[in-house]
């Protein structure tokens, strides 16, 4: 069987046969037919608009890797600067490698003070956390003058370890305004996750991370770090292909993920499992998202339609959350949730199963994150895969500025009406 493909416009008899690489043909095959000619496909649901070497999924059989190492191992042995490195350049650290980019990223945490005084002082004071993250990644290009030399390797570099070392600050700013406490500054002796717990919760001189609690947020940050064309990384890449500067494509990125069918779907989650309230009240939850009355967050993925393999990782980090911090309530009636929702025809034959945000955000709660940081808590560290999306994109000879066509449904050309003769 041969590894092509053959498209005749029956209008003309034309023929064109194009190879199939990879599960993929390139659609210049009906530029050859007709040059005037386009795909209808809505939300991309069947288009590749770019080729990339930095993450694989296949959604069949719950399988992530980045880079080629499967997300299992990473979490198990891998930390977030390392897997950041790995995202960006290709291959794993050696140890020269790592301590050199650890230091570089630990020596970019802090941000100008006016960041701080004059443009988050702004905020009205109760402000959502990530309405605040996204806008102080686009102030924060204002600060660099190289931000727009995207076309400098080097500069290019600067900026992926300024944004990767100043995300958990804006982060942490942005909910220490919020609730008026002063702002802690990074310390640079801290592992990044600890760094982050401590920009978050110290009050007064000292705050002691627990090793277990360290270890949980940076294996949260390794399965958050990347996950290919998601809605945010293609909003990423869209923007960084007018050769806008990383702050404000990552600022976009952000945007995106802000929305409850993206990365806003964790604190949906736990909004949901709250509005519950109890287990016994699932069945009748489970019947009316069943009948159309809105959707069980934190299940289905356009991508998965066996297991998410970040919540099969995610589930169990969060038993290993609870044993420090106690057992989120929560945790009975999602459990209670997902086994109604697995043995139910409408589910399984969807294809619809727990993914990352299912059990992320019970994991949050029990760390004492308020609901509003949690979609923050997701783009701190999906902030490596967007910077791993543009550094490819710059890199990558076909690319082009996005520009997608468009079938025009409206109505045919008509003369102005002067407006007392509507
Ligand atoms: N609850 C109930 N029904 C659902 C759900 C859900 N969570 N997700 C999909 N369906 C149904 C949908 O109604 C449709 O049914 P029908 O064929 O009868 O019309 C069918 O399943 C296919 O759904 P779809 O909307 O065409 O699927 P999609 O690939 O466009 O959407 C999704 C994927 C993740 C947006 C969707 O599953 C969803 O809205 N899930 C809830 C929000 C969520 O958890 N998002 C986080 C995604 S993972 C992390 C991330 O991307 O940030």
């Amino acid at each position: 069987m041969p590894d092509t493909i053959t498209i005749t416009d029956d209008r003309t008899g034309k023929t064109v046969t194009v190879p199939i690489e990879g599960g993929v043909f390139p659609s210049s095959a009906l530029r050859e037919l007709d040059p005037s000619l386009f795909m209808y496909d809505p939300a991309y649901m069947s288009t590749a608009a770019c080729k990339s070497e930095i993450t694989y999924l296949d959604g069949a059989n719950g399988v992530l890797r980045y880079r080629g190492y499967p997300i299992e191992q990473l979490a198990e042995k891998s930390t977030y600067l390392e897997v950041a490195y790995l995202l960006v350049n290709g291959e794993l650290p050696t140890a020269d490698q790592l301590a050199t980019w650890n230091h570089e990223i630990t020596h970019h945490t802090f941000i100008h003070e006016n960041m701080r005084k004059r443009f988050v002082d702004g905020f009205h004071y109760d402000a959502h956390p990530m309405g605040m993250f996204v806008s102080s990644l686009a102030a924060l290009g204002t600060f660099y003058e190289g931000a727009k030399d995207v076309h400098d390797a080097d500069a290019r570099h600067r900026q992926i370890v300024r944004l990767i070392g100043k995300a958990p600050t804006l982060a942490a700013m942005a909910y220490r305004f919020s609730v008026g406490l002063p702002f802690n500054y990074p310390d640079n002796d801290l592992s990044y996750p600890a760094n982050f717990l401590n920009m978050m919760w110290k009050i007064g001189p000292r705050y002691e991370v627990d090793p277990r609690l360290e270890r949980a947020m940076d294996i949260l940050f390794i399965l958050h770090a990347d996950h290919e064309q998601n809605c945010g990384t293609t909003a990423m890449r869209v923007v960084g292909s007018s050769q806008a500067d990383p702050y404000s494509s990552a600022a976009a990125a952000a945007s995106a993920l802000y929305g409850p069918l993206h990365g806003g779907a964790n604190e949906a989650v736990v909004r949901m499992l709250s509005e519950i309230g109890s287990i016994e009240n699932v069945p009748a939850f489970v019947e009316s998202v069943k009948n159309g009355e809105g959707r069980l967050m934190g299940f289905g993925h356009r991508v998965y339609k066996n297991f998410d393999p970040r919540a099969t990782i995610i589930k169990q980090a969060a038993y290993d959350v609870f044993e420090v911090t106690g057992k989120n309530p929560l945790l009975d009636i999602a459990l209670a949730l997902e086994d109604a929702a697995l043995s139910d025809p409408y589910f399984v034959d969807r294809k619809l199963y727990p993914n990352v945000d299912f059990y992320s955000g019970l994991i949050y709660q029990a760390l004492g994150f308020p609901v509003d940081m949690f979609t923050v808590l997701f783009a701190i560290p999906r902030t490596v895969g967007w910077l791993a999306h543009w550094q490819e994109l710059l890199n990558d000879p076909e690319q082009k500025i996005s520009r997608p066509r468009q079938w025009y449904a409206g109505v045919d050309e008509r003369n102005y009406v002067a407006i007392d003769a509507r």
